[in-house]
């Protein structure tokens, strides 16, 4: 039998995964992307996403059908009855009638797990406000992986929007297991929550904040950049005040060499320029690429059937 660390579980927080359990995924996915297998027909996925995705819904998508199973959902809630005023516990009793597996996007902090609360059926957070973004972890550590054949001790350096950006609340999670040196780069007022620098320091992980990018060392081996959470902004004077700040562009990253993985989640807006994308380190074309195969892996390995 083949080790399955999510069987029967939900995937809500890189906070409920130790190191051993992410290696085991990472090399079930490495596998599974070497032999593919359409192992889900017959099950059905409810998409439930309440905030806007591009990436996450569509992977998660792609990934269903490509498993043989099939898809149902939402791609925001004006459509459905909460727009009436039904509950988010009411619309997951309602939806688990119809699947075998949810994934939801949801705009609140703790909305997957309270979603996961209400059903015995499988959650995957594809997002909760700015908490966590666990699967986006997933995928972001096996691309790192197969780029530079290896998560850990890296030197990280994240750049942006650390107070709202949940990819980077999860991803130092689970980097800071791996012995990650951060650098944690981004204007006073979009610093890394006191909550998430607890992860840190239960870690021991090393991490230097600073606010300009020239202050990070040229050896570091990746750059995180992230996007200014526009949509989290209470004050949009307080947006506007930082967005044109942390513009990395092909200047900005030259004395970083040639061996720097260039990595973002995607979208992008202004803070990472178009002319990276020939940069033999840009990463986020892959990461998104590398998203199905990761979102196949996690549906078969909850459901039991890898
Ligand atoms: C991210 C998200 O939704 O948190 N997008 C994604 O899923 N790749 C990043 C972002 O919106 O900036």
């Amino acid at each position: 039998m083949k080790k399955n660390p999510l069987l029967g579980r939900d995937v809500i927080s890189m906070r409920d995964f130790g190191r051993e359990e992410i290696k085991t995924v990472l090399a079930r996915c490495d596998e599974f992307e070497r032999n593919p297998r359409p192992v889900l027909k017959g099950k059905v996925l409810a998409n439930l996403f309440f905030e806007p995705s591009t990436r996450t819904r569509l992977s998660f998508d792609a990934a269903m059908k490509r498993l043989g199973g099939q898809t149902i959902g939402f791609a925001d809630s004006i459509s459905t009855s909460i727009s009436k005023g039904e509950s988010l516990w009411d619309t997951i009793r309602v939806a688990e009638g119809y699947c075998d597996v949810i994934v939801i996007r949801h705009p609140a902090e703790g909305s997957a797990r309270l979603a996961a609360e209400a059903t015995s059926l499988p959650v995957i957070n594809g997002g909760d406000g700015s908490n966590q973004h666990p699967t986006q972890t997933l995928l972001d550590l096996y691309t790192l992986q197969k780029r530079t054949g290896r998560i850990a001790g890296l030197t990280v350096a994240f750049v942006g929007d650390l107070k709202y950006g949940r990819t980077v609340h999860s991803l130092i999670r689970s980097l800071s297991l791996f012995g990650a040196k951060l650098w944690l780069v981004s204007p006073p007022s979009l610093r890394l929550p006191d909550d998430f620098k607890e992860d840190l320091a239960e870690a021991e992980t090393s991490h230097v904040e600073v606010e300009d990018l020239s202050a990070v060392p040229a050896d570091v081996d990746v750059l995180y950049v992230t996007r200014i959470q526009k949509e989290r902004f209470a004050d949009p004077v307080e947006y506007e005040r930082v967005r044109a700040d942390y513009q990395v562009t092909p200047a900005t990253v030259q004395r970083f060499g040639g061996k720097l993985t260039l990595m973002h989640p995607l979208p992008r807006v202004n803070e990472l320029h178009a002319a990276l994308d020939s940069h033999p380190g840009a990463a986020w074309f892959d990461q998104a690429r590398n998203g199905v195969v990761v979102r196949q892996t996690l549906l078969a390995l909850v459901l039991g059937a890898a």
